[in-house]
């Protein structure tokens, strides 16, 4: 359908990575890295010039999230997905509750489900609805994604907790662009490979001091089997000395303090300003566009980083996304695997220009007009 499609030269985007992660990484902080030559790469993570990197990272990052002073920014390798297993085994007691929108929110409740000491419970709606979590009593930590990335959900609210229990929230593709007020939340965690622009394999969890009370009473108890390298305390203790428990990727640390360096030069209401921007951007083309919809319905649910646009079923929207590929011209528009719909899904992270986002969409619109 679209074999014969040529982009016009004038709507070739800068960078043809529209990808919600790994994102685009951007090719100053390669080079930036390339010249630290033998200061960095190949040395000690437990010596001071790396440590240092690290620091500036927690540290960004703090300031970049106004966060309350007796809040922790812990790290460790393995990302969001190790630290699902982390927090079942660390940090539940008994009861977790989940809400689930889509396949990350789903893979997290299995990931505790498989736990044969607790007793998960989850609320779920169909793929494409938002939710929005709520203080469950009888529920010792409340489960959320703060941006369902298979989806395009993102959250709108977030519940005050009772004294017992932890508000726990996935924000792996939300961390940086859709804001949230800390003091609700006891752990906040992401993988740094989307808005944050760095590699995959690492994770940030953001620890209220009530969610480190929870972790070492947890390990206290030693009836309970916890492999070493899942415990918290191995990663409380480390990421205090602005280390990790095991060796680290050095250049995923690096790339993720250039990103909070970047954006931490705008600010936080700023980069949101400017999610919203691009948001409205793609939002208001998909509405308008009549081969086109928004996949998310409600509007409040419509998420500032992830957008997914559902495409008429005259056209294949697969097809369309290996065109552009092939071309070497956009990267990584296809809708998420386990999903089947005829979609986009397109990154709006920090790093995508919104005119790269304008060219995109009029890449789309000509390739479907211009196919009848
Ligand atoms: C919302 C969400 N949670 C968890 C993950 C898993 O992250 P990782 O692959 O870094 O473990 C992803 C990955 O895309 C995600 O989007």
């Amino acid at each position: 359908m679209f074999e014969n499609f040529k982009v016009p030269k004038d709507l070739i985007p800068t960078d043809p990575r529209f990808g919600v992660g790994p994102s685009l990484i951007p090719t100053e902080a390669v080079e930036k890295l390339a010249k630290t030559g033998h200061e960095l790469l190949g040395t000690s993570h437990r010596r001071e010039a790396v440590r240092n990197v690290v620091k500036e990272m927690q540290e960004g990052l703090r300031s970049y999230f106004h966060l309350p002073a007796d809040y922790e920014v812990v790290i460790g390798n393995g990302g969001a997905t190790l630290l699902w297993d982390m927090i079942g085994l660390g940090l539940v007691e008994k009861s977790p509750y989940h809400f689930v929108c889509g396949e990350f929110s789903d893979k997290w409740f299995r990931a505790n489900k498989n736990i044969p000491w607790l007793t998960p419970e989850a609320k779920k709606v169909d793929f494409g609805q938002g939710i929005n979590p709520t203080d469950m009593p009888g529920h010792d930590l409340i489960a959320c994604t703060l941006n369902e990335t298979s989806t395009g959900v993102m959250l709108s609210e977030l519940p005050q907790v009772g004294p017992n229990t932890l508000l726990a929230i996935d924000a792996t593709s939300g961390a940086g662009q859709i804001p949230i007020d800390f003091k609700k939340s006891d752990l906040y965690y992401f993988s740094p490979q989307k808005v944050f622009a760095s590699e995959g394999g690492f994770y940030v969890a953001i620890m209220s001091p009530k969610a480190i009370e929870r972790a070492q009473k947890i390990e206290k108890d030693h009836s309970r089997f916890v492999p070493e390298s899942f415990k918290w305390s191995h990663a409380i203790e480390n990421s205090r000395q602005n280390q990790t428990y095991n060796t680290p990727a050095i250049s995923t640390i690096f790339f993720l303090n250039e990103q909070v360096k970047l954006m931490n030069k705008l600010g936080e209401d700023q980069v949101v300003k400017e999610a919203k921007r691009k948001a409205a951007l793609l939002y208001e083309w998909a509405t308008e566009k009549s081969y086109l919809s928004p996949f998310v319905a409600e509007e409040k649910f419509r998420s500032q980083a992830v957008a997914t646009i559902d495409l008429s079923e005259k056209f294949k929207a697969d097809d369309l996304a290996s065109c552009l590929r092939a071309q070497g011209i956009v990267y990584d528009i296809d809708s998420y695997r386990k999903l089947g719909r005829n979609q986009f899904r397109i990154s709006m992270f920090h790093n995508v220009s919104y005119e790269n986002l304008e060219k995109l969409t009029k890449i789309i619109s000509l390739a479907v007009e211009s196919s009848v």
